[in-house]
């Protein structure tokens, strides 16, 4: 193979892989991005039970940076929330800024404000999931 054409069969494998990586990422739905905060919750937890501070700032910061919801979905909790949407919201910038937190606390090696940051972001899943999550997957199931 001449090294031009090697160079036109990789530019449209990347053609091809490109876009549809893009889309996997966009249309990560509410509840896979859920299914990802509690595997990041884990490395966590599990960090902090072996004193493993990378394991533990890693996840925090997979929480801090999880994928956006898709708007589609975001229309439809608005309109099933309507004001209360300003509650949803807040829980979702707690349990960020509660990650960032956990973050800064596993970089200092702070044991204790990690393990304070962890207790307080557990309870900021529940709030949103006391509230919040019976209506939403209800909304988001519905054909
Ligand atoms: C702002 C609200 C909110 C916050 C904060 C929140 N959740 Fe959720 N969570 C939801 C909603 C709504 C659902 C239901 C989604 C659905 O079924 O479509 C859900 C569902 C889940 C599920 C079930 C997914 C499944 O397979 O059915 C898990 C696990 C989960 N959340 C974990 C977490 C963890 C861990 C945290 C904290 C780090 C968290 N959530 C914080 C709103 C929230």
């Amino acid at each position: 193979m001449t090294s031009r054409k090697r160079f036109i069969g990789l530019a449209s494998l990347v053609f091809i892989l490109t876009p549809a990586a893009a889309l996997t990422a966009e249309a990560m739905t509410l509840k896979e991005i859920m299914q990802g905060l509690r595997d990041d919750l884990v490395d966590i937890s599990d960090g902090l039970f072996v004193d493993d501070f990378e394991q533990v700032a890693r996840g925090a910061m997979a929480i801090a940076e999880h994928p956006p919801i898709p708007p589609a979905q975001v229309r439809l909790v608005a309109e099933e929330l309507g004001l209360e949407m300003a509650a949803f919201k807040q829980l979702d910038t707690l349990v960020h800024e509660l990650s960032l937190e956990i973050n800064a606390a596993a970089e200092a090696l702070d044991r204790e404000a990690a393990v304070t940051g962890y207790k307080q972001i557990i309870d900021g899943c529940f709030s949103c999931h006391d509230a919040f999550k019976e209506r939403v997957a209800a909304i988001l199931s519905a054909p």
